[in-house]
């Protein structure tokens, strides 16, 4: 079933906010989601309610070959989690060392998860390149890559134009479809609008969504709750669930069964 992967240049711009909360989404549309975090931050678990104390996790011991099903973490929001898990610097290092020299470290587990009928397995990345990243994508069904509506956006729009960045341009290389969504966009400022108007002239139909600027995000976070569970009607709530329904009717298009909802047939 499919993988679907959040990536970035830069940091900090929404990455997994968005990869829990779409998660989140196509949960509630039916999918039988499970999230894998190959960020040593460890932060997608803040978003499903499991504390950063938990040290368990499944990404920092994949040089010992576990067992994903040993290391899936169910979490109070419902979303059953591989965690990176706690790792000190020098293991981070020899672990991108590990999957550089042998990529199957991470391809063989996540082919036999993405064999497993029904699951929909959503990643989230650290910032930039990585050896992690570059493995997931050649598995990944749909690369989300997340920018930030602000000046440096801006700068690489052009970018974008002339064939990618980063992740974007493995994934044209690799053949593997490539989206973008714009996040924190604030339809007050004058620079939100010339920014949402160069994507939208640049992306054309890659711009999957845009997600307003919301405090509610930040607070659901610091709540250690999902978007929708904490603030349902909030603006940032309707933004990312459009984003899921695009997420399925595209996965729908490339051939991959979804859920019969309404969601899905919107
Ligand atoms: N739409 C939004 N509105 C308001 N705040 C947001 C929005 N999206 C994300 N944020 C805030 O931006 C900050 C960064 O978000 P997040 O941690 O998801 O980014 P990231 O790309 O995963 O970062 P990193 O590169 O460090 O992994 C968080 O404090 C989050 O609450
Ligand atoms: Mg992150």
């Amino acid at each position: 079933m499919p993988l679907l992967t959040f990536a970035s240049p830069k940091g900090g711009v929404g990455k997994t906010t968005l990869a829990a909360n779409v998660a989140s989404e196509l949960s509630r549309a039916g999918c039988r989601v499970m999230a894998l975090d190959l960020d040593p931050q460890n932060a997608l678990r803040l978003h499903f309610g499991l504390p950063l104390r938990e040290r368990a996790g499944f990404t920092h011991i994949l040089p010992q070959r576990p067992d994903w099903r040993s290391c899936v973490r169910e979490t109070p929001a419902g979303i059953p989690l591989l965690a990176y898990g706690a790792a000190g610097m020098h293991e981070t290092i020899a672990l991108d060392a590990a999957v550089t020299a042998d990529p199957d470290l991470l391809l063989q587990p996540l082919r036999d998860i993405l064999a497993t009928p029904e699951i929909w397995l959503v990643a989230d990345t650290a910032p930039g390149p990585s050896p992690l990243l570059e493995a997931l994508l050649r598995c990944t069904d749909l690369l989300v890559t997340v920018l930030l509506t602000d000046a440096a956006s801006v700068s690489l729009i052009p970018s974008l134009e002339r064939g990618g960045m980063l992740a974007d341009e493995w994934a044209a290389q690799a053949g593997v479809p490539s989206r973008f969504v714009l996040n924190q966009f604030d339809p007050r400022t004058r620079l939100g609008g010339v920014i949402l108007d160069a994507a939208r002239q640049h992306l054309g139909d890659r711009l999957l969504g845009v997600v307003y600027r919301d405090e509610h995000v930040a607070e659901s976070i610091a709540a250690q709750k999902l978007l929708a569970d904490y603030a349902s009607a909030s603006k940032a709530t309707h933004d990312i669930a459009a984003i899921a329904r695009g997420v399925l009717a595209l996965m729908r298009s490339a051939g991959q069964d979804g859920p019969e909802t309404e969601a899905a047939r919107a």
